[in-house]
């Protein structure tokens, strides 16, 4: 990989690609099916033709009652991951800025995402994205894995919620947006 990073919306002639090389099909199934119906948008990150990364703009209401509470119509920043290879290059970052461009070019004012209590890797990066705690304790969110005969599972973990207003004045974070030379 050693091309530019490039970040677009997925379509459903992505879905193979997405599936064969980040796995999960299941998921990106719903995603791109969701899509469709104007309920959420799906970025994509890539090295030339092959993906890298992704997050998904949840724009339905939250499916966790607390965050459906205190955050009613608040899109969320939902499954956002990048290739193990491809980390620590400012994709995950980029990723997020582009969601982030789309939600202030809507006109949304504010923007939320769930992070695991113990996913301290992810937390530091929303952080310095400007993401703050939302003051009302952590909550039981949901997250997807696919297992290995395909079905999709949804398991309950503990999660921090974090948010950030719009529009954002923040300098851009340190982003190469190369694929490196691995
Ligand atoms: C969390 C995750 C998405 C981050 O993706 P990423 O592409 O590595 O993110 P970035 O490169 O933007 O930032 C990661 C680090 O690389 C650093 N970095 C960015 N560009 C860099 C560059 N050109 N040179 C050196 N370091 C760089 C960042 O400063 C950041 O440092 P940190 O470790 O102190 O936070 C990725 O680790 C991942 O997929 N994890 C598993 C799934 C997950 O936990 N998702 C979050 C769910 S809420």
């Amino acid at each position: 990989m050693t091309g530019e990073v490039s970040i677009r919306q997925a379509g459903q002639a992505d879905l193979a690609v997405l599936a064969a090389v980040l796995g999960n099909q299941g998921f990106f199934e719903d995603r791109l099916t969701r899509q469709a119906k104007g309920l959420g948008v799906l970025f994509t990150a890539w090295c030339d033709a092959r993906p890298v990364g992704d997050v998904y703009l949840w724009l339905e209401d939250a499916e966790e009652p607390p965050i459906r509470g205190h955050l009613p119509g608040v899109p969320l920043l939902t499954h956002l991951e990048v290739a193990p290879e491809a980390r620590n290059r400012g994709i995950g970052a980029a990723l997020v800025r582009a969601a982030e461009d789309y939600l202030a070019g809507q006109g949304h004012a504010l923007g939320a995402l769930a992070v695991r209590t113990d996913n301290t890797r992810a937390a530091r990066l929303y952080r310095r994205l400007g993401y703050e705690d939302w003051g009302h304790g952590t909550v039981v969110c949901y997250s997807e894995h696919t297992l290995p005969d395909g079905r999709t599972v949804s398991e309950p973990e503990h999660c921090h919620v974090l948010v950030k207003g719009f529009p954002d004045d923040r300098p851009v974070p340190l982003v190469s947006r190369t694929c490196g030379g691995s």
